[in-house]
């Protein structure tokens, strides 16, 4: 099977790009943030804390996640419940980047990701799909972009949904949750020493997938 790795913060991009160079290549498109979501989403439902890891842990075993693919699109179930929707609230992104600190949820999740890529052609996105999920993908790509840029992408896609925004807001969440993914001590946020890093600050949607679609071509012949 061939393996593309993705990683690199909140808001550079990944999910769009990832998706749109997948359906490309033929291959499928992983979030793997997706999967710590529905346990974030659990966790928020189950009120427990995300910092109260003896809670987490007795409450994993209640937790069943899968993925579906639906004309190659992913639907995260819970417990046979689609969740795919309720797991995009900004409520849920704090509760997880601070749950996904957590070694025994990261394990939890280990062999689902390893299992789906195990039989697939995948790019899978994530913040440690190239250091520890897929160590020997075939290609590793780390994206990134200024923290005011990827501020500003969610600001406007939140805008873009009718949803109800700040910019200020915006900018503290997606730092909060660089420090909260890049010092934690387990699977840290961090480029695999084999990565290729890409800064899409200055590039526009369209330009960051014709370059990943590019570097995939070059380094893969696909
Ligand atoms: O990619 P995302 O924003 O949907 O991810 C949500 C959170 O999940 C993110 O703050 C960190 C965590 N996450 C992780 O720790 N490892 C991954 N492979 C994917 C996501």
């Amino acid at each position: 099977m061939i393996h593309i790795a993705i990683d690199g913060p909140a808001g550079a991009g990944k999910s769009t790009i990832a998706r749109k160079v997948a359906a490309q290549i033929g291959f499928i498109y992983v979030d793997t943030g997706a999967l710590y979501r529905a346990v974030g989403l659990s966790i928020l439902r189950a009120e427990v804390k995300p910092d109260d890891v003896k809670a987490v842990m007795k409450l994993l075993p209640q937790i069943h996640i899968s993925l579906r693919f639906e004309d190659g699109v992913q639907k995260v179930l819970l417990n046979e419940e689609d969740v795919s929707e309720a797991i995009r609230t900004t409520e849920v992104s704090m509760a997880t980047s601070k749950v996904s600190g957590i070694p025994q949820v990261r394990d939890f999740l280990l062999s689902l990701q390893r299992k789906i890529a195990l039989e697939n052609n995948v790019i899978m996105d994530g913040r440690d799909i190239g250091t520890v999920v897929l160590p020997d993908a075939q290609l590793k790509i780390f994206l990134s972009a200024s923290t005011e840029v990827r501020a500003q992408r969610r600001y406007k896609e939140m805008k873009d949904k009718g949803q109800q925004a700040n910019y200020e807001e915006v900018l503290a969440s997606i730092r909060q949750r660089d420090a909260q993914d890049m010092n934690r001590k387990v699977a840290p946020l961090k480029p695999a020493a084999d990565a290729v890093r890409v800064d899409t600050t200055d590039m526009t949607l369209e330009q960051s997938i014709s370059f990943l679609r590019g570097i995939v071509r070059e380094k893969l012949g696909l």
